[in-house]
Protein backbone atom coordinates (compact mmCIF):
# COMPACT_ATOMS: atom_id res chain seq x y z
CA UNK A 1 0.00 0.00 0.00
CA UNK A 2 1.43 3.49 -0.71
CA UNK A 3 0.13 6.75 1.25
CA UNK A 4 -1.01 9.88 -1.21
CA UNK A 5 -0.81 12.23 1.24
CA UNK A 6 -1.18 11.52 5.04
CA UNK A 7 -3.78 9.48 6.11
CA UNK A 8 -4.88 9.24 2.48
CA UNK A 9 -3.95 5.47 1.32
CA UNK A 10 -4.36 3.50 -1.97
CA UNK A 11 -5.79 0.01 -0.67
CA UNK A 12 -6.58 -1.34 -4.47
CA UNK A 13 -5.85 -4.54 -6.46
CA UNK A 14 -2.79 -5.58 -8.67
CA UNK A 15 -4.39 -7.71 -11.48
CA UNK A 16 -0.79 -8.91 -13.06
CA UNK A 17 -2.28 -11.90 -15.07
CA UNK A 18 -5.26 -10.03 -16.52
CA UNK A 19 -4.67 -9.97 -20.53
CA UNK A 20 -8.38 -9.50 -22.04
CA UNK A 21 -10.61 -6.44 -20.36
CA UNK A 22 -13.95 -6.93 -22.49
CA UNK A 23 -11.57 -7.21 -25.47
CA UNK A 24 -9.07 -4.85 -24.59
CA UNK A 25 -5.51 -6.47 -24.76
CA UNK A 26 -4.23 -5.24 -21.32
CA UNK A 27 -0.81 -7.33 -21.95
CA UNK A 28 0.37 -5.26 -18.99
CA UNK A 29 -2.23 -6.28 -16.83
CA UNK A 30 -4.34 -3.75 -14.68
CA UNK A 31 -5.00 -1.70 -11.63
CA UNK A 32 -8.14 -1.45 -9.68
CA UNK A 33 -7.84 1.58 -7.40
CA UNK A 34 -9.46 2.36 -4.11
CA UNK A 35 -8.55 4.77 -1.44
CA UNK A 36 -9.03 5.13 1.63
CA UNK A 37 -9.15 8.29 3.25
CA UNK A 38 -9.26 8.64 7.42
CA UNK A 39 -9.89 11.66 9.57
CA UNK A 40 -12.58 11.94 11.67
CA UNK A 41 -14.37 10.33 9.53
CA UNK A 42 -13.35 7.55 7.38
CA UNK A 43 -14.19 7.23 3.56
CA UNK A 44 -13.30 4.67 1.25
CA UNK A 45 -13.23 5.73 -2.34
CA UNK A 46 -14.04 3.24 -5.02
CA UNK A 47 -14.09 -0.20 -4.40
CA UNK A 48 -12.54 -3.38 -6.57
CA UNK A 49 -13.53 -5.71 -9.00
CA UNK A 50 -15.27 -8.75 -7.56
CA UNK A 51 -12.67 -11.26 -7.41
CA UNK A 52 -10.73 -9.25 -5.44
CA UNK A 53 -12.68 -7.96 -2.57
CA UNK A 54 -10.62 -9.99 0.26
CA UNK A 55 -7.64 -7.72 -0.85
CA UNK A 56 -9.13 -4.83 -0.48
CA UNK A 57 -11.05 -5.35 2.80
CA UNK A 58 -7.57 -7.00 4.10
CA UNK A 59 -5.65 -3.76 2.38
CA UNK A 60 -8.32 -1.95 4.49
CA UNK A 61 -8.19 -3.39 7.74
CA UNK A 62 -4.25 -3.25 7.80
CA UNK A 63 -5.52 0.94 8.44
CA UNK A 64 -8.67 0.76 10.24
CA UNK A 65 -10.95 -1.59 11.55
CA UNK A 66 -13.71 -2.04 8.93
CA UNK A 67 -16.56 -0.80 11.41
CA UNK A 68 -15.10 2.43 11.46
CA UNK A 69 -15.21 3.47 8.08
CA UNK A 70 -17.85 5.65 7.45
CA UNK A 71 -18.61 6.14 3.89
CA UNK A 72 -17.59 4.03 0.77
CA UNK A 73 -17.80 6.69 -2.38
CA UNK A 74 -18.81 5.11 -5.84
CA UNK A 75 -17.62 7.08 -8.68
CA UNK A 76 -18.48 4.60 -10.79
CA UNK A 77 -20.63 1.37 -11.31
CA UNK A 78 -19.03 0.15 -13.84
CA UNK A 79 -18.48 -3.96 -12.64
CA UNK A 80 -14.63 -3.62 -12.90
CA UNK A 81 -15.07 -0.98 -9.65
CA UNK A 82 -18.76 -1.81 -8.27
CA UNK A 83 -18.17 -5.48 -8.73
CA UNK A 84 -17.42 -6.12 -5.16
CA UNK A 85 -19.77 -3.65 -2.99
CA UNK A 86 -22.05 -6.05 -1.95
CA UNK A 87 -19.21 -7.75 0.08
CA UNK A 88 -17.50 -4.93 0.95
CA UNK A 89 -20.83 -3.07 2.22
CA UNK A 90 -21.67 -6.45 4.27
CA UNK A 91 -17.76 -6.36 5.41
CA UNK A 92 -18.54 -2.64 6.39
CA UNK A 93 -21.13 -2.43 8.85
CA UNK A 94 -21.38 1.08 8.99
CA UNK A 95 -20.89 2.83 5.68
CA UNK A 96 -23.29 4.49 4.20
CA UNK A 97 -22.48 4.61 0.38
CA UNK A 98 -21.94 8.12 -1.34
CA UNK A 99 -22.95 8.30 -4.86
CA UNK A 100 -25.18 9.95 -7.66
CA UNK A 101 -28.88 9.78 -8.21
CA UNK A 102 -27.69 7.77 -11.22
CA UNK A 103 -25.60 5.65 -9.70
CA UNK A 104 -28.26 4.34 -7.55
CA UNK A 105 -30.63 3.61 -10.50
CA UNK A 106 -27.63 1.89 -12.18
CA UNK A 107 -25.92 -0.29 -8.81
CA UNK A 108 -29.74 -0.92 -7.69
CA UNK A 109 -30.16 -2.70 -11.35
CA UNK A 110 -26.82 -4.88 -10.86
CA UNK A 111 -27.41 -5.78 -6.85
CA UNK A 112 -30.05 -5.91 -4.12
CA UNK A 113 -28.87 -2.82 -2.07
CA UNK A 114 -32.25 -2.50 -0.40
CA UNK A 115 -30.72 -3.59 2.96
CA UNK A 116 -28.03 -0.83 2.21
CA UNK A 117 -27.39 2.97 3.75
CA UNK A 118 -27.18 4.82 0.56
CA UNK A 119 -26.73 8.52 0.52
CA UNK A 120 -27.50 10.10 -2.77
CA UNK A 121 -25.44 13.32 -3.35
CA UNK A 122 -24.91 16.03 -5.66
CA UNK A 123 -22.55 18.41 -7.04
CA UNK A 124 -23.76 21.44 -4.88
CA UNK A 125 -23.48 19.58 -1.53
CA UNK A 126 -20.07 17.92 0.49
CA UNK A 127 -19.53 15.61 2.78
CA UNK A 128 -16.87 16.74 5.80
CA UNK A 129 -14.81 14.00 6.86
CA UNK A 130 -13.38 16.27 9.79
CA UNK A 131 -10.33 18.24 8.67
CA UNK A 132 -11.24 17.23 5.05
CA UNK A 133 -13.98 17.57 2.34
CA UNK A 134 -15.53 15.18 -0.17
CA UNK A 135 -17.04 16.78 -2.78
CA UNK A 136 -18.90 15.65 -6.09
CA UNK A 137 -18.63 16.56 -10.17
CA UNK A 138 -20.58 14.49 -12.22
CA UNK A 139 -18.86 13.88 -15.24
CA UNK A 140 -21.91 12.00 -17.48
CA UNK A 141 -20.16 9.44 -19.90
CA UNK A 142 -16.96 9.71 -19.13
CA UNK A 143 -16.77 6.74 -19.00
CA UNK A 144 -20.94 6.00 -17.85
CA UNK A 145 -23.55 8.23 -17.55
CA UNK A 146 -23.51 8.07 -14.10
CA UNK A 147 -20.07 8.73 -13.79
CA UNK A 148 -18.82 11.29 -11.48
CA UNK A 149 -15.17 12.51 -9.90
CA UNK A 150 -14.83 13.07 -5.83
CA UNK A 151 -11.97 15.76 -4.72
CA UNK A 152 -10.23 16.83 -1.52
CA UNK A 153 -10.29 20.44 -1.68
CA UNK A 154 -8.06 20.40 1.64
CA UNK A 155 -5.53 18.43 -0.32
CA UNK A 156 -5.91 19.25 -4.12
CA UNK A 157 -6.92 15.78 -4.92
CA UNK A 158 -8.81 14.42 -7.20
CA UNK A 159 -10.65 11.00 -7.70
CA UNK A 160 -10.88 10.38 -11.16
CA UNK A 161 -12.61 7.43 -12.05
CA UNK A 162 -11.28 5.94 -15.23
CA UNK A 163 -10.33 9.42 -16.70
CA UNK A 164 -6.24 9.33 -16.60
CA UNK A 165 -6.00 6.06 -15.94
CA UNK A 166 -3.82 3.02 -17.54
CA UNK A 167 -4.27 -0.51 -17.37
CA UNK A 168 -0.60 -1.43 -16.21
CA UNK A 169 0.33 -3.60 -13.41
CA UNK A 170 2.56 -2.16 -11.61
CA UNK A 171 4.80 -2.49 -8.29
CA UNK A 172 4.57 1.40 -7.57
CA UNK A 173 2.12 3.64 -7.93
CA UNK A 174 2.99 6.94 -8.95
CA UNK A 175 3.75 8.51 -12.46
CA UNK A 176 7.32 9.48 -11.07
CA UNK A 177 8.27 6.02 -10.52
CA UNK A 178 7.51 4.79 -14.35
CA UNK A 179 8.93 6.30 -17.53
CA UNK A 180 6.91 8.79 -18.99
CA UNK A 181 6.79 8.23 -22.42
CA UNK A 182 5.33 4.41 -21.35
CA UNK A 183 3.13 5.75 -19.10
CA UNK A 184 1.78 8.35 -21.30
CA UNK A 185 1.78 5.19 -24.33
CA UNK A 186 -0.45 3.21 -21.94
CA UNK A 187 -2.92 6.20 -21.14
CA UNK A 188 -2.89 6.98 -25.06
CA UNK A 189 -4.03 3.52 -25.52
CA UNK A 190 -6.37 3.61 -22.95
CA UNK A 191 -8.10 6.97 -23.68
CA UNK A 192 -8.06 5.19 -27.69
CA UNK A 193 -10.03 2.00 -26.60
CA UNK A 194 -12.02 3.16 -23.71
CA UNK A 195 -12.70 6.86 -24.08
CA UNK A 196 -12.53 8.01 -27.61
CA UNK A 197 -16.30 8.17 -27.88
CA UNK A 198 -16.84 10.74 -25.49
CA UNK A 199 -14.59 13.08 -26.44
CA UNK A 200 -17.12 16.23 -26.09
CA UNK A 201 -18.18 14.83 -22.49
CA UNK A 202 -13.87 14.80 -21.83
CA UNK A 203 -13.76 18.64 -23.12
CA UNK A 204 -16.83 19.33 -20.37
CA UNK A 205 -14.90 17.33 -18.14
CA UNK A 206 -11.58 19.46 -18.57
CA UNK A 207 -13.34 22.61 -18.17
CA UNK A 208 -15.12 21.97 -15.00
CA UNK A 209 -11.79 20.53 -13.42
CA UNK A 210 -9.46 23.66 -15.10
CA UNK A 211 -11.21 25.31 -11.99
CA UNK A 212 -9.90 23.43 -9.03
CA UNK A 213 -6.32 23.27 -7.81
CA UNK A 214 -5.66 19.87 -8.49
CA UNK A 215 -2.17 18.44 -6.74
CA UNK A 216 -2.83 14.91 -7.12
CA UNK A 217 -5.07 13.13 -10.12
CA UNK A 218 -6.04 9.72 -8.23
CA UNK A 219 -7.44 7.88 -11.17
CA UNK A 220 -9.60 4.23 -10.76
CA UNK A 221 -6.75 2.08 -13.04
CA UNK A 222 -3.34 2.69 -13.12
CA UNK A 223 -0.38 5.31 -11.94
CA UNK A 224 -1.84 8.10 -10.02
CA UNK A 225 0.22 11.85 -11.39
CA UNK A 226 1.64 13.32 -8.56
CA UNK A 227 4.20 14.98 -10.70
CA UNK A 228 3.54 15.07 -15.19
CA UNK A 229 -0.13 16.56 -14.52
CA UNK A 230 0.78 19.42 -17.24
CA UNK A 231 1.82 16.25 -19.56
CA UNK A 232 -1.25 14.39 -19.04
CA UNK A 233 -3.86 17.38 -19.28
CA UNK A 234 -2.50 18.37 -22.33
CA UNK A 235 -2.40 14.47 -23.75
CA UNK A 236 -6.21 14.15 -22.70
CA UNK A 237 -6.78 18.02 -24.37
CA UNK A 238 -5.20 17.09 -27.63
CA UNK A 239 -7.02 13.49 -27.27
CA UNK A 240 -10.67 14.92 -27.23
CA UNK A 241 -9.99 17.51 -29.21
CA UNK A 242 -9.41 15.15 -32.80
CA UNK A 243 -5.63 16.73 -33.01
CA UNK A 244 -3.95 14.06 -35.56
CA UNK A 245 -0.47 13.88 -35.96
CA UNK A 246 1.54 13.77 -39.02
CA UNK A 247 0.52 10.10 -39.38
CA UNK A 248 -0.54 7.62 -41.96
CA UNK A 249 -2.14 4.28 -40.69
CA UNK A 250 -1.99 1.38 -43.48
CA UNK A 251 -4.65 -1.20 -42.29
CA UNK A 252 -4.76 -4.46 -44.19
CA UNK A 253 -5.89 -8.51 -44.35
CA UNK A 254 -4.55 -10.38 -47.27
CA UNK A 255 -5.13 -14.43 -48.97
CA UNK A 256 -2.75 -15.05 -51.14
CA UNK A 257 -0.22 -12.34 -50.50
CA UNK A 258 -1.78 -9.67 -53.49
CA UNK A 259 -3.50 -7.52 -50.92
CA UNK A 260 -0.39 -7.52 -48.90
CA UNK A 261 1.68 -6.30 -52.44
CA UNK A 262 -0.64 -3.33 -52.72
CA UNK A 263 -0.19 -3.04 -48.84
CA UNK A 264 3.53 -3.00 -49.22
CA UNK A 265 3.23 -0.72 -52.39
CA UNK A 266 1.19 2.00 -50.77
CA UNK A 267 3.61 2.08 -47.74
CA UNK A 268 6.84 2.37 -50.09
CA UNK A 269 5.15 5.31 -51.75
CA UNK A 270 4.33 6.95 -48.45
CA UNK A 271 7.54 6.91 -46.74
CA UNK A 272 9.31 8.21 -50.31
CA UNK A 273 7.68 10.79 -49.82
CA UNK A 274 10.16 11.45 -46.81
CA UNK A 275 7.76 14.10 -45.40
CA UNK A 276 8.48 13.74 -41.85
CA UNK A 277 5.11 11.46 -41.69
CA UNK A 278 4.86 8.52 -39.27
CA UNK A 279 3.36 5.72 -41.86
CA UNK A 280 2.69 2.37 -39.79
CA UNK A 281 1.29 -0.81 -41.58
CA UNK A 282 -0.05 -3.05 -39.80
CA UNK A 283 -1.51 -6.54 -40.93
CA UNK A 284 -4.70 -6.83 -38.62
CA UNK A 285 -4.40 -10.21 -38.05
CA UNK A 286 -1.00 -10.03 -36.87
CA UNK A 287 -2.19 -7.01 -34.27
CA UNK A 288 -5.06 -6.34 -32.03
CA UNK A 289 -8.09 -4.41 -32.02
CA UNK A 290 -6.64 -2.29 -29.28
CA UNK A 291 -3.29 -1.59 -31.31
CA UNK A 292 -5.55 -0.74 -34.19
CA UNK A 293 -7.53 1.62 -31.97
CA UNK A 294 -4.59 3.30 -30.52
CA UNK A 295 -2.62 3.59 -34.14
CA UNK A 296 -5.97 5.23 -35.31
CA UNK A 297 -6.47 7.77 -32.65
CA UNK A 298 -4.14 10.56 -33.49
CA UNK A 299 -3.86 9.32 -37.46
CA UNK A 300 -4.64 12.16 -40.00
CA UNK A 301 -5.47 9.57 -43.36
CA UNK A 302 -5.76 5.76 -43.80
CA UNK A 303 -5.54 3.26 -46.25
CA UNK A 304 -7.80 0.33 -45.16
CA UNK A 305 -7.61 -2.90 -47.43
CA UNK A 306 -9.08 -6.23 -47.98
CA UNK A 307 -9.49 -9.27 -50.74
CA UNK A 308 -12.89 -10.77 -51.10
CA UNK A 309 -14.05 -13.50 -49.20
CA UNK A 310 -17.23 -15.33 -49.42
CA UNK A 311 -18.61 -11.96 -50.89
CA UNK A 312 -17.56 -9.93 -48.28
CA UNK A 313 -14.77 -7.95 -46.85
CA UNK A 314 -12.00 -10.40 -44.59
CA UNK A 315 -13.50 -10.92 -41.09
CA UNK A 316 -10.85 -9.39 -39.15
CA UNK A 317 -10.82 -6.59 -41.42
CA UNK A 318 -14.98 -6.47 -40.47
CA UNK A 319 -14.25 -6.88 -36.60
CA UNK A 320 -11.72 -3.82 -36.82
CA UNK A 321 -14.57 -1.80 -38.88
CA UNK A 322 -16.84 -2.56 -36.21
CA UNK A 323 -14.71 -1.41 -33.52
CA UNK A 324 -13.52 1.67 -34.67
CA UNK A 325 -17.48 2.39 -35.85
CA UNK A 326 -18.18 2.30 -31.73
CA UNK A 327 -14.98 4.56 -31.18
CA UNK A 328 -16.48 7.09 -33.43
CA UNK A 329 -13.10 8.09 -34.64
CA UNK A 330 -14.15 11.03 -36.66
CA UNK A 331 -12.64 13.50 -39.77
CA UNK A 332 -10.06 10.82 -41.26
CA UNK A 333 -9.06 10.90 -45.06
CA UNK A 334 -9.00 7.31 -46.42
CA UNK A 335 -8.64 5.18 -49.46
CA UNK A 336 -9.58 1.98 -50.12
CA UNK A 337 -8.01 -1.27 -51.65
CA UNK A 338 -7.59 -4.79 -52.30
CA UNK A 339 -7.65 -7.86 -54.49
CA UNK A 340 -10.22 -10.50 -55.70
CA UNK A 341 -10.46 -13.33 -57.91
CA UNK A 342 -13.90 -12.60 -59.86
CA UNK A 343 -15.98 -9.63 -57.54
CA UNK A 344 -14.40 -6.99 -55.82
CA UNK A 345 -17.02 -7.02 -53.02
CA UNK A 346 -14.51 -6.93 -50.24
CA UNK A 347 -12.81 -3.45 -51.57
CA UNK A 348 -16.66 -2.07 -52.51
CA UNK A 349 -17.59 -2.55 -48.82
CA UNK A 350 -14.90 -0.97 -47.55
CA UNK A 351 -15.15 1.99 -49.74
CA UNK A 352 -18.65 2.04 -47.85
CA UNK A 353 -17.67 1.92 -45.29
CA UNK A 354 -15.36 4.80 -45.42
CA UNK A 355 -18.09 6.57 -46.98
CA UNK A 356 -20.34 5.38 -43.59
CA UNK A 357 -17.47 6.96 -40.92
CA UNK A 358 -18.38 9.66 -43.59
CA UNK A 359 -14.20 10.28 -44.29
CA UNK A 360 -13.10 11.79 -46.80
CA UNK A 361 -11.90 9.77 -49.61
CA UNK A 362 -9.04 11.21 -50.75
CA UNK A 363 -8.74 8.25 -53.81
CA UNK A 364 -10.91 6.25 -56.09
CA UNK A 365 -10.82 2.62 -54.47
CA UNK A 366 -7.86 0.32 -55.56
CA UNK A 367 -9.04 -2.74 -57.26
CA UNK A 368 -6.94 -5.93 -58.82
CA UNK A 369 -7.50 -9.30 -59.91
CA UNK A 370 -5.89 -12.11 -58.42
CA UNK A 371 -2.23 -10.36 -58.50
CA UNK A 372 -1.44 -6.69 -59.23
CA UNK A 373 0.40 -6.06 -61.80
CA UNK A 374 2.97 -3.34 -62.48
CA UNK A 375 0.69 -0.71 -63.27
CA UNK A 376 -1.76 -1.04 -60.03
CA UNK A 377 1.38 -1.42 -58.01
CA UNK A 378 2.71 1.83 -59.59
CA UNK A 379 -0.82 3.14 -58.51
CA UNK A 380 -0.62 2.25 -55.06
CA UNK A 381 2.61 3.83 -54.63
CA UNK A 382 1.12 6.97 -55.96
CA UNK A 383 -1.56 6.46 -53.29
CA UNK A 384 0.60 6.16 -50.48
CA UNK A 385 2.22 9.42 -52.25
CA UNK A 386 -1.19 10.95 -51.77
CA UNK A 387 -1.53 9.25 -48.22
CA UNK A 388 1.59 10.92 -46.46
CA UNK A 389 1.15 14.27 -48.24
CA UNK A 390 -2.41 14.28 -46.63
CA UNK A 391 -1.34 13.08 -43.47
CA UNK A 392 1.30 15.91 -43.79
CA UNK A 393 -0.94 18.80 -43.60
CA UNK A 394 -2.00 19.90 -40.07
CA UNK A 395 -6.01 18.78 -39.44
CA UNK A 396 -8.51 18.94 -36.66
CA UNK A 397 -11.05 16.20 -36.31
FE1 LIG B 1 -12.83 1.07 -15.18
FE2 LIG B 1 -15.55 2.24 -16.89
O1 LIG B 1 -14.61 1.18 -15.72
Amino acid sequence: MQELVRHVDWVGHVDWNIRDFHSYDTHRGATYNAYLVRDTETALVDTVKAPFADTLLRNVAEKIELSKVDYVVCNHAELDHAGSLPAVMQALPNATLLCNAKCRETLSAYFDISGWSVKVVSPDESISLGNRTLSFLNTPMVHWPESMFTYIPEEKLLFSMDAFGQHLATSVRFDDQWALPHLLQEAKTYYANIVTPYGKQVQKTLEAAAGLPISIIAPSHGLIWRKHLPEILAAYQAWSSGKYARKALILYDTMWESTGQMAEAILRGAVEENNGVDVQLLHVRKTTLTRVATEMLDAAAVALGSPTLNMMMMPQMAAVLNYIRGLKFSSKSAFAFGSCGWAHAGVEHLAHSIEELQWTRIHEPIKVKYRPSEAVRETCHSAGRLLAQTAAKPVAG
